[in-house]
C-alpha cells in the first residue's frame, strides 16, 4: 500500500465515523424532541406557554423550561414548575435517559405516576410537589438510587409507602406530606444514612416516627 492509497483510506474512515457520530447526534437529539412534543401533546397549556416554543424549527435545547448537556446536547433538564399546565404525565419521559433533573411542581397534573419515570438512572432532583397526582406511588421509584431530593408534597397520592424506597441510597429530602397515604411506614427508610429532611406530615400513616418529623413542613 502506497503512502497515497493509506491517506485516502484513513480519510475514509474519518469521514465515515464523522457522519456515525452525527447521526448519533442527531437521532439522540430527535428522539428527546419526539419525547418532549409527545409531552406537550399530552397536556393542556391554557398560557400558551409551550405551544409557540416548543417546535420542531428550533433545537430543544432552546425550549423554554430545557436545558441541554454541554457536550453531548441531550436534555438534562426539564423545569416546567408554574406553567399553569394540566394533564397527565406520559410514560414517554422515561426516555429522556440523560435527565438530571425533573421539576413540575405547581401545575394541574394529574393520574398516576408512569412507572416508565423509573427508567430515569440519572435522575437526581424530583419534584412534583402541589399537583393533584394519585394513585399509588410506585414501587419503580426504588430504582432511583441517584435521587437526592424527592418532593411529591400536596398531591392525592394514596396506598402505602413502598419498601424499594429503601434503595433510595442517595435521598437527602424526602417530602410527601399533605398526600393520602396509608399504612405502615417501613422502618428501613430511617436507615438511608444522608437522609436530612423527612416530611410525611397530614397522611395517614402509623409506625413509630422520630419525633420532629414535622418540623420541616413548611419545605415545598
Ligand atoms: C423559547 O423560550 C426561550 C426561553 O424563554 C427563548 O430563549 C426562545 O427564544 C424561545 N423560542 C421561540 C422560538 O420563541
Ligand atoms: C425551576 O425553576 C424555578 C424558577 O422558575 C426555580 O425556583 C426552581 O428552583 C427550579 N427547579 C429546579 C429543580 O432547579
Ligand atoms: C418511549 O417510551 C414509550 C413508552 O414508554 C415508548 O412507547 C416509545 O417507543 C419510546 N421511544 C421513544 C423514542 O420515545
Ligand atoms: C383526592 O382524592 C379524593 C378521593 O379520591 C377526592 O375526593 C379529592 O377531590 C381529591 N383531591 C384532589 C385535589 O384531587
Ligand atoms: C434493592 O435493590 C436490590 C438490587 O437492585 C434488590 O435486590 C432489592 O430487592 C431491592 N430492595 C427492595 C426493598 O426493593
Amino acid at each position: 500500500m502506497n503512502y497515497n492509497t493509506c491517506f485516502h483510506l484513513l480519510l475514509a474512515l474519518f469521514i465515515s465515523c464523522s457522519i456515525l457520530c452525527l447521526a448519533m447526534t442527531v437521532r439522540n437529539l430527535n428522539s428527546d424532541q419526539f419525547v418532549l412534543l409527545e409531552f406537550k401533546d399530552h397536556i393542556a397549556d391554557p398560557q400558551n406557554v409551550l405551544a409557540n416554543n416548543w417546535t420542531a424549527s428550533t433545537s430543544v435545547c432552546n425550549w423554554i423550561g430545557v436545558s441541554c448537556g454541554i457536550l453531548h446536547k441531550r436534555v438534562i433538564a426539564l423545569n416546567l414548575t408554574s406553567m399553569n399546565l394540566r394533564g397527565t404525565i406520559p410514560p414517554h419521559l422515561g426516555n429522556l435517559s440523560f435527565l438530571l433533573s425533573l421539576d413540575l411542581s405547581s401545575n394541574h397534573f394529574y393520574g398516576h405516576l408512569p412507572k416508565e419515570l423509573g427508567q430515569l438512572h440519572r435522575l437526581r432532583t424530583f419534584r412534583l410537589s402541589y399537583n393533584r397526582l394519585n394513585g399509588e406511588i410506585s414501587s419503580c421509584l426504588g430504582n432511583l438510587q441517584r435521587v437526592r431530593r424527592l418532593k411529591m408534597k400536596n398531591n392525592n397520592f394514596t396506598g402505602t409507602l413502598p419498601e424499594t424506597l429503601v434503595n433510595m441510597s442517595n435521598l437527602e429530602i424526602l417530602n410527601l406530606g399533605f398526600n393520602q397515604l396509608s399504612g405502615q411506614v417501613p422502618s428501613s427508610i430511617f436507615k438511608i444514612s444522608s437522609l436530612k429532611i423527612i416530611d410525611l406530615c397530614s397522611n395517614s400513616l402509623s409506625g413509630s416516627l422520630p419525633n420532629d418529623m414535622c418540623r420541616t413542613s413548611s419545605q415545598a
